[in-house]
């Protein structure tokens, strides 16, 4: 992917804007057909998410994919969101369930140590960061070695991407700012430190990407 330089000023009009399209959707998200899509990827990703490991959910909205991932019988359901509301949403979600989850913008370092995770993935987030590396790059410190990392997001094939891509330029709709092409995923994940890529189909129109931070 080209490197794209965006001004700092216009990156706090970006995080402004995603707090507020999230805390002003929070309460109705899980009834939008968006959010019932967004089901059926982490039915696609389950079976690579070890049973009794410790999750971290990168822009974990309102806690369904967390939800969802309580049928691996986890050890601890952890989840970051820049939206303090639909962070409540996912408190409530959860309750009974050992989890963690804490408002904090993924592009800052995150609030847990390192090597501490087992599996961490990004379900439908990775396209809202203006500088996507920050977050891999944290979540490669947070995992143990041969902790596993899953990305997974709408699949648009060739020549789609494209058109896609320049009409988010203009119009980033709830703050979808830009695709990656599958390869570069792939070149972008390997970039930052992981091994073993693997991509497949998580559902319609969606795949994920499975890579691990090497030992
Ligand atoms: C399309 S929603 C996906 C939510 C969730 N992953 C799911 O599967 O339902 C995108 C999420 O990314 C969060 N987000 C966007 N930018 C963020 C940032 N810089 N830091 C943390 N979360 C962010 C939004 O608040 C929102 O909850």
């Amino acid at each position: 992917m080209a490197k794209v330089i965006i001004d700092p000023g216009i990156i706090k009009d970006i995080k402004e804007r995603e707090r507020a399209v999230y805390d002003k959707w929070a309460e109705t998200y899980d009834q939008s057909l968006w959010a019932t899509w967004l089901k059926t990827w982490v039915e696609g990703f389950l079976k690579d998410v070890p049973v009794a490991s410790k999750i971290l959910d990168v822009g974990c909205g309102t806690g369904t994919a967390l939800k969802q991932l309580q049928a691996r019988k986890p050890l601890l359901l952890a989840g970051l969101d820049i939206s303090p509301k639909a962070l409540d949403v996912a408190r409530e979600k959860l309750a009974g369930f050992p989890h963690d989850l804490r408002t904090a913008d993924a592009e800052d370092s995150f609030p847990w140590p390192d090597d501490y995770f087992d599996v961490a993935f990004f379900n439908s987030t990775i396209h809202h960061f203006p500088n996507p590396r920050k977050p891999v790059i944290e979540t490669y410190r947070v995992l143990k070695t041969q902790g596993r990392l899953i990305v997974s997001d709408p699949h648009f094939p060739f020549p789609f991407l494209g058109v896609v891509n320049i009409f988010l330029s203009f119009y980033p709709l709830n703050g979808d700012l830009h695709f990656f092409s599958q390869q570069g995923l792939r070149r972008f994940v390997e970039s930052c430190g992981f091994v073993r890529v693997t991509q497949r189909p998580s559902a319609i129109a969606a795949r994920y990407t499975l890579a691990f931070k090497p030992t």
